[in-house]
């Protein structure tokens, strides 16, 4: 089996105007430039409003662009949305699906996300599909795997292309509260996540994001089930993003 080639995304989630988010852009991609050639991905999912200005930025470099969410359709009378195609006008390779933030705060159902997971992929976008357990879940009794398995086969269209799929564990009471499960309960809900693909899941890179800093990376980058990072709150930071992609390489 070819070792996966790991992964690290930022996800600024609504942080970055356009001054400040393109500052950030190059900065990242002049680290990235110098540690050519890199043996991990960089993918940089910016506000939507960024994102043209950005393609520049990273065009002919190493970093790769993404989206945050996009709408189920290609097109219609739907105020304020963006499709999937529309991401891959500006250059988008990736789209993030399935946050908890949307989860929560728009209410998005599993069935929901498995519609936009089918629209990005037929719009040529490798998805990053998040999934996770609540504190409330595990009060309950459950185990994170049983949760996030049964999540995750929910969240996925029938026609799911394995190839252009990517999946995030990011347990909702570690996002941005300095609390992660151990390295260990990581990569064995990441297996968990892998197994659920049959065969198909020996070629689908497993995220893990929650609260990852400089500090924490690199015990779980040790975790061969960890095929890399979604970072929030540290990813706003080029100096400590980078310091957390090395431990990727
Ligand atoms: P933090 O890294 O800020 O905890 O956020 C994680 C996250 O939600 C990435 O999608």
């Amino acid at each position: 089996m070819a070792k996966r080639r790991r992964l690290i995304v930022a996800n600024w989630k609504m942080y970055g105007r356009l001054t400040s988010g393109l500052v950030l852009v190059r900065d990242i991609v002049e680290k990235a430039e110098a540690a050519r050639p890199l043996n991990f991905d960089v993918v940089l999912c910016p506000p939507a409003t960024l994102t043209w200005a950005a393609s520049e930025s990273v065009m002919g470099t190493p970093v790769m662009l993404g989206a945050q969410d996009c709408h189920t359709a290609t097109h219609g009378a739907y105020t304020g949305d963006i499709s999937a195609a529309m991401f891959t006008d500006l250059g988008c390779r990736y789209i993030i699906l399935g946050h908890s933030e949307r989860r929560g705060a728009h209410g998005e159902s599993n069935e929901l996300i498995a519609q936009k997971v089918e629209a990005a992929q037929l719009a040529g976008l490798t998805v990053i599909l998040c999934v996770g357990e609540t504190a409330a879940e595990l009060e309950s009794g459950a185990s994170a795997t049983d949760i996030v398995q049964k999540q995750l086969r929910a969240s996925l269209p029938k026609n799911v292309k394995t190839a252009h799929l990517v999946v995030a564990y990011e347990p909702v009471w570690a996002i941005g509260t300095g609390q992660q499960p151990s390295p260990e309960d990581i990569a064995s809900v990441n297996k968990a996540i892998r197994q659920t693909f049959g065969e198909a899941g020996e070629t689908v890179r497993v995220l893990y994001g929650g609260s990852v800093n400089p500090s924490n990376a690199g015990a779980i980058a040790a975790r061969d089930e960890v095929d890399g990072f979604l970072v929030g709150s540290a990813s706003l930071n080029a100096d400590g993003f980078w310091a957390i992609a090395e431990k990727c390489g």
